[in-house]
């Protein structure tokens, strides 16, 4: 079925899952609220990412940072200077564009030389036609704000364009509490804050949204290389669906996460073909990135970005280590002991391949020996292999991908059209609706809300008791509610009860008893 964007949207604003926020202002552009069944979706989307990134897992550990962080994290990253999109207005309808997204709709390329830009020949504006296009100029994407009561320059503070930095900025405090040792992990998801030039498709480049994003610190490869003796790099074939080992290199982990991200998505229900990997090429790498890929997903407006898992070297720690003056060191107790085993030659031998290494990309010879030595010591800035991914993206690929109009006919040959969202069990909003047939029936009702009390314990349940049942169920099928539960007359006489399912249609019968197990089962990740 083509699915179509705009009976999404409607579906989502009819059943409460997203709304417009600030509708009754007109709205604001770039800004959404999730809606009594949107926000149980989201929460579900956020928890089944932290069971399997961080509470299933032993070497990765969480973090909720504030929002609103010391401006200096902003010029360490890097994002007060370059955090940036090119933009260019129209000077005739005064319409205001990304300019790399108004060359792509003319299938063109925006040029760009160093850090200025230049509109292609012949690119026009695609509200009124006009010719008529300001140079392209950039535009930082951050929010800015006063904290305290005096709005002057050494009181200007930025609301975070991506929950990472406060994983570096933190990292010293992390180390030294959590008992880990490198490689290991750090996950956060959080509010993050875009002011977008240009936002559209939907939820998809909001300008307030929400990331899940984990920055998995590993040793540098010449660390690893002391320790095992060579470093397993993709040519190696390593087991990446096994568990990790001791002499894995950066590109190793890079590969291990983005399988590790795949088998997420698949199990949050997003079919296989539908998601793309798109490997950045060198011209695209930001200056520090080994690697980064996106994984991509078939959305109705086309195969756009869901997550990007970036090999990121040093570049994050080192940047603050020198923007804060704080170590950003860890002390790695195998690497010392390895190191301290090493005879005066063998030292030698490994300083003199490293700074040759280091001095052919350019890099400085002192830093390379600078480097060595620490190493000795068991000392390094650990590197970092970074999954990114956006909340907000993954329950509009999880909409997009769920919602289904099926044509049904039924025994008379009257045709009909259901609508229903095929969510994930673990992810669907309501797992369960309990239905009395009848609402006249005192005992019928009292059992049925006994049930419902009791299954609303473990999960978000429905209650829903109007209407003809068969109605009852459709409005469940729309929201994606897996199971739809009937207490029925036979319900009073045998304790048992209809579960009708939501992807079939199929209705078996079960003893009460037996219904959390086999809703349990059904909806675990
Ligand atoms: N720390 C790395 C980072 O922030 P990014 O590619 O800029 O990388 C990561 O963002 C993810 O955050 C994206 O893949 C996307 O899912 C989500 N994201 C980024 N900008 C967004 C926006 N304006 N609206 C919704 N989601 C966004």
């Amino acid at each position: 079925m083509e699915k179509n964007l705009e009976q999404i949207s409607s579906l989502c604003k009819r059943r409460g899952i997203i709304f417009p926020s600030s509708e009754i202002y007109g709205g604001i552009n770039g800004f959404w609220d999730y809606g009594p069944l949107g926000s149980e979706l989201k929460r579900n989307i956020r928890d089944a990412w932290w069971h399997f990134m961080v509470q299933w897992r032993n070497d990765v550990v969480g973090l909720d940072a504030t929002i609103i962080m010391h401006p200096r994290i902003w010029e360490a990253s890097g994002h007060a200077a370059g955090f940036a999109d090119p933009m260019v207005d129209c000077k005739d309808c005064k319409k205001r564009f990304r300019a790399d997204q108004l060359c792509e709709e003319q299938g063109k390329k925006l040029i760009q030389t160093g850090k200025t830009f230049q509109l292609p020949e012949g690119t026009v504006c695609t509200a009124c036609g006009s010719k008529n296009l300001t140079e392209p100029r950039s535009f930082n994407l951050m929010f800015k704000t006063y904290v305290g009561p005096v709005e002057d320059d050494s009181a200007v503070a930025y609301l975070r364009p991506e929950t990472a930095q406060a994983i570096f900025a933190q990292f010293t405090n992390i180390f030294s509490t959590a008992r880990k040792q490198v490689p290991f992990g750090v996950a956060q998801s959080g509010k993050s804050f875009r002011n977008e030039i240009n936002p559209r498709n939907y939820t998809f480049r909001s300008r307030e949204f929400e990331q899940m994003e984990l920055e998995f610190f590993i040793r540098p490869d010449e660390a690893v290389e002391l320790i095992c003796g060579k470093v397993a790099t993709l040519a190696d074939n390593p087991d990446l669906n096994g568990e990790p080992q001791e002499n894995w290199g950066w590109e190793v982990w890079h590969r291990y996460w983005v399988e590790q991200r795949l088998a997420w998505y698949k199990l949050a229900g997003l079919p296989q073909e539908d998601l793309h990997l798109y490997w950045q090429t060198k011209d695209e790498l930001a200056h520090y990135a080994r690697a980064c890929v996106d994984i991509e997903y078939a959305f109705p407006f086309g195969v756009q970005e869901l997550e990007g898992i970036a090999a990121r070297s040093d570049f994050d720690l080192s940047q603050h280590q020198k923007f804060s003056g704080k170590s950003m060191q860890v002390q790695d107790d195998r690497l010392r002991l390895v190191c301290a085993e090493m005879s005066q030659e063998a030292k030698d031998a490994f300083k003199a391949k490293v700074v040759a290494d280091w001095t052919s990309r350019g890099k400085d010879a002192a830093a390379a020996e600078q480097f060595v030595e620490d190493l000795f010591l068991g000392r390094y800035v650990p590197h970092v292999i970074e999954p990114s991914a956006g909340t907000d993206r993954l329950a509009l690929a999880l909409i997009c991908n769920a919602y289904d109009e099926e044509k049904l006919v039924d025994g008379k040959g009257k045709e009909d059209i259901r609508t229903v969202l095929h969510f994930a069990p673990a992810l669907a909003p309501i797992k369960v609706a309990v239905l009395p047939l009848v609402k006249n029936k005192p005992e019928l009702r009292e059992k049925a809300w006994k049930l419902f009390t009791d299954l609303r314990r473990d999960w978000k349940c429905a209650w829903d008791e109007t209407g003809a049942i068969g109605r009852r169920y459709r409005r469940q099928d729309e929201v994606g509610t897996p199971f739809c539960v009937t207490v029925d007359f036979d319900t009073l006489e045998n304790d048992t009860v209809t579960v009708r399912l939501r992807d079939s249609m199929e209705q078996i019968r079960l003893p009460i008893a037996e219904l959390p197990a086999y809703i349990r089962k059904a909806i675990t990740l």
